[in-house]
């Protein structure tokens, strides 16, 4: 289940019981997890056929990072590089994000990246393989894989890159703007923020450098609350 608290809220949570927290920590398991309490190996989401997307994807690109990480960035579903990798943001997108955390002090190789989907969806435009945009029944279908990796990782901060992480975790349909900048907290206690997600920037135009600008901003904003978390 996941829910939307105010920071305020947020402050009592953290100051709650070990009890609390316990129950907390079982209902953060989701129902349909196929291995509770683990995150699910990259074998386990190559079977998936919750949808399918399958049939046109080289394999299921699971999430990766230390298992222990207390960052957690969700992108919107491997590209073409990452389908034929088998590793989340390892083509343009993932080098443009790795510049911006750069940018903003965020290590990656501290924290866990994943998608919202995990199968490649795409058409075919002469030789090349071009992305398509997952639609909600697929983005419901691959939530449970998310839901999993969050219950097993536990993060503290959880990064939304772009309308389709935020769709999937948030469950309603929101423009980014509307969500930057937000006080939202997962269920599980991880705070939320969404922004923008880095393929954004590799179509430059004049809007380019203000959207990094912002892209960073938030990026930053995500590092201060993991540091007054005493992270
Ligand atoms: N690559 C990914 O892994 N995810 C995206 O959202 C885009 C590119």
């Amino acid at each position: 289940m996941v829910g939307l608290r105010s920071a305020l809220d947020r402050r009592r949570h953290v100051a709650r019981t070990g009890r609390e927290r316990a129950v907390r920590g079982a209902q953060a398991q989701p129902a349909s997890a196929d291995q509770p309490g683990k995150i699910p190996a990259r074998a386990v989401i190559d079977k998936c056929r919750r949808c399918d997307l399958w049939r046109r994807a080289t394999q299921g690109v699971a999430g990766a990072g230390p298992p222990r990480a207390d960052v957690m960035l969700i992108g919107e579903q491997p590209g073409d590089q990452e389908d034929r990798a088998g590793l989340p943001f390892v083509g343009p997108s993932g080098k443009m994000l790795d510049r911006l955390m750069d940018e903003a002090g965020l290590d990656r190789s501290v924290c866990f990246v994943t998608n919202a989907v995990k199968h490649f969806k795409w058409e075919s435009r002469g030789k090349r393989r071009l992305h398509r945009r997952p639609n909600v029944t697929e983005i419901e279908a691959c939530f449970p894989w998310l839901e999993q990796e969050i219950a097993a990782l536990q993060p503290r901060v959880i990064i939304l890159l772009g309308a389709t992480a935020a769709r999937s975790l948030l469950h309603r349909t929101a423009a980014i703007e509307s969500l930057r900048g937000r006080a939202l907290v997962h269920a599980s206690g991880a705070r939320i923020f969404a922004t923008y997600h880095p393929s954004a920037l590799l179509r430059a135009d004049e809007g380019a450098q203000r959207l990094r600008a912002a892209l960073v901003h938030d990026l930053k904003r995500a590092v201060r609350a993991l540091e007054d978390l005493g992270r």
